[in-house]
């Protein structure tokens, strides 16, 4: 799905360069099926070996990919062919893209600058808590709750996110939040740490593995929150939220999307 929010005319290619190594291995390897975008992928590094080369160091485990795709690549194509081809790689990869440009995230992504912090305190009491934030990217919900919680943890994989909420922290003089490396799978925390564990736009490929792991680290009678941002998409409830005990709540965001947010108090 292309959400435009970037215009991938006026990015270099070079632009990932800035990639980690999971975002890298899943730009080599998860679209194997999808012929136009290996296509387009093996020309443009082909054509630019200083991303290839970062690309095989950075996920060797991603290299026999990367080699196939370069070699099925023609060679002397036009200046013009391979900046289509360029292109057409930004635009398919935008949501990966803006992780290497936090400033355009912020200012762009509509589920970030549309959002009310309202809609995240309706969820649970933040008051003197200590709150954990997977998968933080700008640090939306992060910051936020740090306006009530004692201490926010900002777990985030990504690099350059990490970077621009450590900036942020600095510039604003934000004295309890603390920025980690860390994903869903594989939360860098002991057994039952903290009240609130809450994440947006992150659960959802293997609920039984991550809804397990946030539950590991919420401590008994704590909460897990799932707050997605404001956008204009049209969803469903998440039944497989629902039926691991989560309750919903929904309401119409400004641009008309349907907006589910969702709670589940643990027991252990
Ligand atoms: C769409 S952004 C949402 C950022 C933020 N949670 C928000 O709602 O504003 C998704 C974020 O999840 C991070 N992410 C990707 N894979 C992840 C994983 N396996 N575990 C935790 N976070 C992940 C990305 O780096 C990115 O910052």
């Amino acid at each position: 799905m292309i959400l435009n929010w970037i215009n991938p005319e006026e990015f270099s290619f070079s632009s990932f360069l800035l990639m980690d190594r999971w975002i890298v291995r899943m730009i080599s390897t998860q679209y194997a099926g999808w012929h136009e975008f290996t296509n387009n992928l093996g020309i443009a590094l082909k054509y630019n070996p200083t991303v290839a080369w970062y690309f095989a160091q950075r996920s060797p485990e991603s290299k026999p990919s990367i080699d196939d795709m370069v070699a099925a690549a023609p060679s002397d194509l036009p200046p013009d062919e391979v900046r289509k081809a360029e292109v057409f790689v930004i635009r398919a990869m935008e949501t990966s893209v803006v992780y290497a440009y936090p400033d355009i995230m912020q200012r762009n992504c509509d589920y970030i600058y549309d959002w009310d912090k309202n809609l995240l305190f309706e969820l649970a009491d933040f008051t003197d808590k200590l709150v954990l934030d997977v998968g933080s990217g700008t640090g939306r919900l992060a910051f936020a709750a740090a306006e009530k919680a004692r201490r926010v943890y900002a777990s985030e994989p990504t690099d350059m996110l990490r970077e621009y909420m450590r900036d942020k922290i600095i510039r604003e003089n934000i004295p309890n939040v603390t920025v980690v490396d860390g994903t869903v799978q594989t939360i860098p925390y002991e057994d039952d740490t903290f009240d609130i564990v809450m994440s947006g736009h992150v659960v959802g490929d293997d609920y039984d593995r991550e809804i397990a792991e946030l539950t590991r680290v919420v401590k008994d009678g704590g909460w897990i929150i799932d707050c997605i941002g404001e956008d204009n998409l049209k969803r469903t409830v998440k039944d497989e939220l629902l039926k691991r005990g989560f309750e919903s709540f929904y309401h119409v965001s400004k641009t008309g999307g349907d907006i589910y947010r969702y709670r589940k108090r643990v027991w252990k």
